[in-house]
């Protein structure tokens, strides 16, 4: 990529100086102007990546000059080039944004740097600019799917509440969308330009939790070598995300308790109190107030972290996202891979509508990853989606898919089912799998041989 350098000087000696420093780098161009209607129209028509300027317009004062550059370019660094004595402050101009400035006569090799410096920090500004857009592109409510009531509450809350600074405890299963919901809060608050630390408490050994949500002072135990700040520190001005919030020792949970109500801490062998500004959000895939009765939270903080609880139900409990969450899914993972829109067969719809999604939506955007990327064609099929989704359901009446989870639990569908013909699916299933073996197939049952066989005759399996 060639860089577009914008050089206004109302020297022509000075442009073709500049000029010819230019021509060594060889992905620069250069482009120049003389005046500075010449420089604010070439700002308004076209795309640079620096502008080198010595601020001599006759036409305007020189930081006025600057001002309209600023604000047609406000995101292209500027380098200012003034004779050594100038009137012009090094001060003034560096108030307002400049990335450099230089008294001429220069080096050539000290303007070379400083045009290195100011293309490499004009890159990462625009990087991050694009990033960051990207990123909260992300996390809009609007990116977040969900028809069924339950959701469309969680989002009616999350938006009223992301405006706050009140703490919020996000609660649901695994793969819910707790932390998508923390990411959404923070980058609609008014704290979305700065940080968002996220820290999950089940990730990180007793031992070093401690220091790493207080950080340390140098000295405080034998490894401690330097002053390090903890991550509610590092949080100081943005959100704190805290997640499986239940998976921390009582101690932990008392210096916690301090720091929810009154926003102060005091690091590891300190003595200093240090105020932090940070808003809370905590998450937890067990029902904490279960875990206050048996005493293994602490009430006091249940109730500090609990003011503004959201509770996100398991993907069985929402069935009408299934679909729409699967389409999304989709529609994003084969645009990643750069293949054509795939959609969903019928077949795979029932299948996924009686599943069980003990995994919730992660497990659903796994499966959709698979299959996209075993899909040839551009419908999914049931040959593209993992056995136990496609085993897990059976026919009992015409047309009407239910569940069997392997596992022992098992949700009646609520329009209801036949125990009988679950049983003779069932019996019938044991008997295919052990190839005809009535002694493995009552087993795989649970059952007896002679149980077994009482059924088989029940069903008039029996040969
Ligand atoms: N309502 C939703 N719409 C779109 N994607 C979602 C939704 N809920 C969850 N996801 C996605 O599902 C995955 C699991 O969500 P996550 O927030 O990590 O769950 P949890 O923290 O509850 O385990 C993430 O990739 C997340 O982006
Ligand atoms: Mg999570």
């Amino acid at each position: 990529m060639a860089y577009r350098v914008l050089i206004a000087d109302d020297e022509e000696r000075m442009r073709r100086v500049l000029a010819m420093v230019f021509e060594e780098m060889r992905d620069v161009k250069v482009v120049t102007a003389s005046n500075c209607v010449t420089t604010l129209d070439y700002l308004d028509r076209e795309r640079f990546h620096l502008i080198i300027t010595d601020l001599k317009v006759p036409e305007m004062g020189r930081l006025e000059f600057l001002r309209a550059i600023k604000s047609k370019a406000s995101d292209i660094p500027i380098i200012v080039l003034t004779a050594y004595g100038s009137v012009v402050s090094a001060i003034d101009v560096m108030k307002e944004g400049v990335f450099d400035y230089l008294t001429t006569p220069f080096e050539n090799d000290i303007l070379n740097l400083a045009v290195k410096r100011a293309l490499k920090m004009g890159s990462l500004t625009i990087e991050n600019k694009y990033l960051r857009q990207a990123l909260e592109s992300q996390y809009n409510f609007g990116n977040i799917i969900g028809n069924s009531p339950q959701v469309v509450e969680v989002l009616r809350l999350v938006g009223e509440v992301s405006k706050t600074d009140s703490t919020v405890l996000i609660t649901g299963e695994s793969g819910t969308g707790k932390e998508l919901i923390a990411r959404a809060i923070h980058y609609n608050s008014n704290r979305s330009c700065g940080p968002l630390i996220v820290l999950n408490c089940a990730a990180i050994p007793e031992n070093l939790l401690e220091s790493e949500l207080f950080g340390y002072e140098r000295g405080a135990f034998t490894s401690a070598e330097k002053t390090k700040k903890g991550r509610f520190e590092l949080a100081a001005g943005g959100t704190f995300f805290l997640d499986e919030i239940s998976e921390m020792s009582a101690a932990i949970q008392s210096k916690m308790l301090r720091v929810v109500e009154s926003k102060e801490l005091e690091r590891l062998g300190g003595t200093e109190t240090i105020k932090v500004d940070v808003r809370i959000i905590c998450a937890t895939n067990k029902n904490l107030e279960d875990w206050v009765k048996v005493g293994k939270f602490r009430e006091d903080l249940y109730y500090r972290i609990s003011v503004f609880p959201v509770t996100l139900p398991p993907l069985r409990e929402r069935r009408e996202d299934i679909i729409p969450l699967a389409k999304h899914f989709l529609k994003r993972f084969s645009m990643k891979m750069g293949k054509a829109p795939i959609i969903l067969s019928k077949e795979v719809e029932k299948l996924f509508m009686v599943h069980k999604w003990e995994g919730n939506i992660r497990e659903l955007q796994n499966v959709i990853e698979r299959a996209v990327i075993l899909c040839k064609g551009n419908v999914i099929t049931s040959e593209h989606l993992p056995v136990s989704i496609v085993r897990g359901s059976y026919t009992v009446e015409k047309d009407k898919y239910q569940a069997l989870d392997t596992s022992v639990q098992f949700d009646i569908p609520p329009h209801g089912l036949s125990l009988d013909a679950l049983e003779k699916q069932l019996v019938t299933q044991a008997l295919e799998k052990s190839k005809n073996n009535k002694t493995k197939a009552a087993k795989l049952l649970g059952l007896t041989r002679g149980t077994f066989r009482y059924r088989l005759q029940k069903y008039g399996l029996s040969n």
